[in-house]
């Protein structure tokens, strides 16, 4: 039998270092919201293939959509041959994302793939080059996606020159807000300050786009104020720039709602999602005003596996999955257990500098001491060793890699969601050497 050290013998052999691994192991089987490797060590899932499986691994109605479909045809490309998936997946998502005026959607096959195809359409739209992106953002690793990407190791660097015409402004990152403010007394600063950005970095009228996460997702799990995103939204659309929301991560109720912009109150001009939207088959999309989504010519906009039948019987079982579950309201139940626990943990480990989240997407950010706010990078890598080790499997995030981001699937029963709490406090009391 295969050992997880043989097989990483042969991964190291047969595969470069660049595609990162952050556990040493390699599965066997996943079910729910459990992993077992291939040594029979089983293990709760806390990271959900980087909150791709909201709704399980393997979740029965997936399998049943999924097998239905591979016995009819597998691929006929889109472009060429089309099928009624793709189109009532687009239908279904005109419908349920926010916005009440036409919308159309088209699909993709990655995260980034989206967010390519979003800012293409709304350079095409408006004839404008530039795109408004912000620190901390992760948008993905292809070209255009990479550019609009901060973090610089290990995503960036190396690999300039990056994609022109792409401007940076400061998040509202309140923890560690660039402006030394505090909110509310700031006055939303950093999001009234798009409007000096267009003095002091480009011109409005140059700007097709400005893309944002409603709440960090590899950035670390950021929430900002609940004003923050109607200033930039109205900001944007008294200039005739196209608002996206990249809701690749923190779509498909991860938030309590099906999109975290709805917590907001905005309706975006487009939004791309991907990862939980096909609950593990490669998809994203990318929904936005019909009038915008049209723009670009016939044969513009494509791929050859884009929108693959297969992966949109399986976004369609996902979406029934969620009414019939009720998995929106299971997200806010487990954001409020988590946010419990994290809260009591920053009570008892100076090390934990700061917790916030929205529904189910609770965050922990780790500190080497809480004043200077020195991001425990060292510790967090320690912490999600530990806790793989207990057998609870988590992913750290931040630009920093200094937070905790739990992405478990959402229909985690309540006995394995406080197991895994119970692994994080322990692997913290004992590297803290408390017991
Ligand atoms: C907010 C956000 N946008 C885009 C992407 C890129 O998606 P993909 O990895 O499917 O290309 C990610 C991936 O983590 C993401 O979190």
């Amino acid at each position: 039998m295969k050992t997880n050290s043989s097989l990483l013998a042969e991964r190291n052999q047969h595969i470069p270092q660049g595609p990162f691994n952050v556990h040493p192991i390699f599965v066997q089987k996943a079910k729910g919201a459990l992993i077992t490797d291939v040594e029979g060590k089983e293990y709760i899932d806390f990271a959900g293939g980087i909150g791709v499986v909201n709704v399980g691994h393997c979740d029965e109605e997936v399998l049943k959509a999924v097998q239905d479909q591979i016995q009819n045809y597998i691929h006929t490309c889109f472009h060429v041959v089309m099928y009624e998936p793709y189109v009532e997946l687009a239908k279904r998502l005109n419908k349920i994302t926010p916005g009440t005026f036409s919308k159309k959607t088209m699909f993709t096959n990655s995260g980034a793939e989206g967010v390519e195809n979003a800012i293409k359409i709304a350079r095409h739209a408006t004839g404008r080059p530039a795109t408004i992106a912000f620190e901390d953002a992760f948008h993905g690793r292809t070209f255009l996606a990479l550019s609009l990407t901060s973090k610089m190791k290990p995503y960036k660097f190396g690999f300039a020159p990056y994609a022109p015409e792409i401007y940076r402004m400061p998040y509202a990152y309140c923890y560690r807000c660039t402006f030394g403010l505090e909110y509310p007394a700031c006055e939303l600063h950093c999001a009234y300050f798009l409007k000096d950005f267009f003095h002091t970095h480009i011109s409005c009228e140059q700007v097709a786009a400005l893309i944002v996460e409603p709440v960090l997702g590899e950035g670390g799990f950021v929430v900002p104020p609940k004003e923050y995103f109607k200033v930039l939204y109205k900001i944007c659309h008294e200039n005739g720039i196209v608002f996206i929301a990249d809701e690749v991560q923190t779509g498909f109720g991860r938030t309590a709602k099906m999109f975290a912009i709805e917590h907001y109150e905005v309706e975006p001009d487009m939004i791309v999602m991907a990862k939980s939207l096909a609950a593990g088959f490669p998809l994203g999309g990318v929904t936005g005003r019909a009038e915008l989504m049209d723009h670009p010519q016939v044969g513009g906009l494509g791929g050859t596996f884009s929108g693959n039948p297969v992966a949109c019987r399986a976004a369609l079982a996902v979406l029934d999955l969620f009414e019939k579950k009720d998995l929106l309201s299971r997200a806010e139940q487990i954001g409020k257990r988590v946010l419990e626990r994290f809260k009591d943990f920053q009570e008892h480990y100076p090390v934990v500098g700061d917790v916030r989240g929205l529904g189910a997407m609770v965050g922990m950010e780790l500190v080497v001491d809480r004043k200077a706010k020195e991001p425990a990078t060292a510790f967090t890598k320690k912490l999600v060793e530990l806790c793989r080790e207990k057998g609870l499997l988590m992913i750290s995030a931040g630009t920093y890699s200094n937070i905790i981001r739990p992405l478990m699937p959402l229909i985690i029963n309540d006995e394995q969601l406080e197991k895994g709490l119970d692994i994080i406090g322990e692997a913290f009391s004992e590297l803290l050497c408390l017991k």
